[in-house]
């Protein structure tokens, strides 16, 4: 791949998708889309640029669900889905009572163990929110990973990375080497392609939202971006959890840690200005504190 070609992609990746990518991975580049080039029938990755340049949307399309990392398993990281379990559900459970109705987002839910997860954790309620409308979001930009989350088909190997035993035997059913989510777990997930980048305010109002492993992935000024959209469709009591290795400390004032919650974080309400609609027209914006 020439420079000129690396520069390119990156360029592309970025407005696509958000992949902030140093000026050293062309070696990552190359691994992911060496493969696509050839099955698409081009000889290389420069064939492939040519080809895009020319107007190949389907094929940037293509390029931007390679270079996309999907890694992803059923209660990863676990913390996230005790604070669900123990501090987030019963605050909605007192503070929803009257209105009986939750709504959870899965922002970066690729092939759904996040949302299926969160699902199994709230079916383990089923008593308390007996009555309740409880509705789980699942989006990612890949329509590749969405499509398998819809089928809540996993492997041997999937179900073992996290799925405690007992929760595997009592909401999935076996067929030959493969697993199935069963239909009440799975019915309770509604999947949506959606790209963090652009606007999703029409998704309404949720509770809490999950959007782990994929902000870190961005640059800091779509970080700041996103986390101040990701305020205006949160709830002002509302919760946001976010992955191990992400944060909301130096970025944005927007939301602020749940102490002694690690990854647990609230809409900030002693926030001197909101930059809301400079960052609704794209303008660099210099977090307030
Ligand atoms: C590493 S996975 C994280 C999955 C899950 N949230 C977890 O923590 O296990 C990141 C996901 O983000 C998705 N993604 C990447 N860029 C995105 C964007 N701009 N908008 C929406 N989803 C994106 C990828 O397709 C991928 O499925």
């Amino acid at each position: 791949m020439t420079p000129p070609d690396y520069e390119y992609l990156r360029k592309l990746l970025k407005e696509r998708s958000g992949l902030d990518l140093s000026a050293d991975k062309q070696y990552l580049v190359e691994s992911r889309l060496i493969p696509l080039a050839h099955k698409s029938g081009h000889s290389g990755i420069s064939e492939l640029v040519s080809r895009i340049k020319g107007g190949g949307e389907a094929l940037i399309t293509e390029v931007v669900e390679a270079m996309t990392t999907n890694e992803t398993f059923f209660f990863r990281d676990k913390i996230p889905f005790d604070h669900l379990r123990e501090t987030v559900l019963p605050a909605l459970l007192q503070s929803r009572a009257g209105r009986r109705s939750i709504r959870i987002w899965s922002a970066a839910s690729s092939t759904g163990q996040e949302p299926y997860s969160i699902a199994m954790v709230l079916k383990e309620h089923a008593q308390q929110l007996a009555g309740w409308r409880v509705e789980i979001v699942a989006t990612d930009l890949s329509l590749e990973v969405l499509e398998k989350s819809k089928s809540g088909i996993y492997s041997q190997f999937e179900v073992q990375r996290g799925l405690p035993i007992q929760l595997l035997v009592k909401y999935f059913t076996q067929t030959g080497e493969l697993w199935q989510i069963n239909p009440d777990v799975r019915g309770m997930v509604q999947h949506r392609q959606l790209n963090l980048l652009q606007n999703f305010a029409h998704l309404g109002k949720f509770d809490v939202i999950f959007c782990r492993n994929v902000l870190i992935y961005f640059d800091q000024e779509t970080k700041v971006n996103t986390f101040e959209r990701l305020k205006e469709v949160l709830e002002t009591d509302g919760m946001l959890l976010l992955g191990a290795a992400e944060s909301v400390v130096g970025i944005t004032d927007a939301f602020r840690p749940c102490p002694d919650r690690r990854g647990l974080y609230q809409p900030n309400p002693s926030r001197v200005r909101s930059n809301s609609g400079a960052m609704a027209q794209g303008l660099k914006v210099v977090a307030t504190r």
